[in-house]
């Protein structure tokens, strides 16, 4: 038999690819669009002042987050390989191997304590869906009760064996099916609850805190939370997207891609935004409760409508969604890794993985007050997030810009840029990128304070 021509660089990886320019771009889509849209944006735009905040962050998404995207999947598609093999198969020396081991570490302490926050998402979908979110509830003590009982643990392992369940069955038979179903079926989701919630009385209230900017209330600060967001929104420094880039054909354009995942992840942020403000505001709620908005103040407000349990479902279905797609990239990042470096079947590699990520959510889910579990100041759930999201994602990007800007020999050949783009992109990446990054290192580590 005659082997089938790719037009590949010699690095073929396992030869596993996304079956259609569609399907992989919804797949980077489903990754970027998570809990951190629909579940952190709001109430950090809430937190610093609304409008003036999300203009920001467009900002750092175009000027730092695409570039960095592009800069991922380049990689990944060069070198074919895992986050941390895809640098030295694209060219460069051991040491960007190794560097790049942060890569793979992140995702799986992401994954830790994401999976306990999807778990709290299918939790409270089936107690809408069920009628117990009614009036005569005090939500903050519902919230407390269920987070410091042994409830989410059983539902962290709902959401870790669904998520096996997708990444078990491959690249383009998994994850892509997965997510060209729900994809648009957030979608879908996400429009009829903003209908829903910009027609609630009082609503254009919280619709006009959100849009119409006050750049009075901007600070420093809120620029390094804007841009530290830009990262994590976008799944950027964990390695995800230099894995889904290992699985791209070689004809996609990959500035095209990353202009649509930048457009998907804003544009679900946004309605995500017209949901939750205009119905916070209809029911006199504080849009700066900080990470309780979502699952203590929304369903008060949920309780409070007309087919409350029916919107509150689906609007935590929605949660549970974006939470699902988000995990299941990261779930392929250490797959990949150790399916390369040790020879594992995926099926091997799936399941062990996914039974680590869930024993370690365990003190995780603990913490929250069964056991007294801190390091420092932060109990054990908090410290796994701080650790990851403000140590090694800062990081793992820092890493890729200076690989990508300083080292690759190659970027202009695997970037496929006009001579105009690829200037623009490579200064971004030279001397933008990495002092911004250095900065959100030093502001969210607690080493640069403002005062
Ligand atoms: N981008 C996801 C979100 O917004 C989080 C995430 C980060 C997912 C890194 C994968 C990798 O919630």
């Amino acid at each position: 038999m005659v082997p089938k021509q790719t037009n590949d660089n010699g690095n073929k990886g396992t030869g596993e690819r996304f079956s259609s320019s569609k399907g992989f771009i919804l797949a980077a889509i489903g990754s970027a669009v998570g809990l951190g849209n629909m579940w952190k944006f709001p109430y950090i735009t809430g937190e610093n002042g609304g409008a003036a905040f999300f203009l920001l962050f467009i900002a750092c998404l175009i000027a730092v987050g695409l570039p960095v995207l592009l800069a991922e999947l380049a990689i990944g598609r060069a070198g074919r390989g895992s986050a941390a093999s895809s640098f030295v198969k694209a060219g460069g020396g051991k040491v960007w191997g190794r560097l790049g081991l942060i890569s793979v570490i992140a995702p799986f302490l992401i994954m830790t304590f994401y999976i306990l926050v999807a778990g709290w998402t299918l939790h409270y979908a089936i107690m809408s869906f069920s009628g117990r979110i009614t009036t005569d509830v005090d939500f903050n003590a519902q919230f407390s009760s269920f987070t410091g009982s042994y409830l989410p643990l059983v539902w962290a392992f709902v959401a870790m064996i669904l998520v096996a369940f997708v990444v078990i069955r491959g690249i383009s038979g998994g994850i892509e099916k997965f997510n060209k179903v729900l994809i648009p079926g957030m979608l879908a989701l996400l429009v009829i609850l903003m209908i829903r919630s910009v027609t609630l009385p009082g609503a254009m209230e919280g619709v006009s805190f959100f849009l119409s900017p006050d750049f009075s209330k901007l600070t420093p600060e809120a620029g390094l939370v804007a841009l530290g967001h830009a990262f994590f929104s976008l799944s950027l420094g964990m390695g995800t997207m230099i894995t889904y880039g290992a699985f791209v054909d070689r004809n996609q354009s990959l500035g095209s891609a990353t202009l649509a995942v930048g457009a998907g992840d804003l544009i679900y942020a946004f309605i995500a935004g017209l949901i939750i403000f205009p119905t916070t505001f209809a029911f006199g709620i504080d849009p700066s409760s900080g990470p309780g908005l979502v699952f203590v103040a929304l369903p008060a407000a949920f309780s409070a409508m007309p087919l409350g349990w029916l919107f509150g479902g689906l609007f935590f279905t929605l949660l549970a969604i974006a939470a699902l797609t988000s995990l299941v990239s990261l779930l392929q990042v250490p797959v990949t890794y150790v399916m390369e470096k040790w020879n594992w079947s995926r099926n091997i590699a799936v399941c062990s993985i996914s039974l680590l990520v869930f024993l370690v959510s365990i003190p995780s889910a603990l913490s929250m007050g069964l056991i007294d579990i801190e390091i420092g100041k932060y109990n054990f759930f908090d410290f796994i997030d701080f650790f990851a999201s403000n140590w090694l994602l800062p990081l793992g990007g820092l890493i890729v810009t200076l690989f990508a800007g300083y080292f690759w020999k190659n970027a202009a050949q695997e970037a496929g840029l006009t001579a105009k783009w690829f200037r623009i992109w490579l200064f971004m990446l030279r001397y933008v990128a990495p002092i911004l990054m250095v900065f959100v290192f030093l502001h969210s580590t607690g080493i640069l304070k403002f005062e």
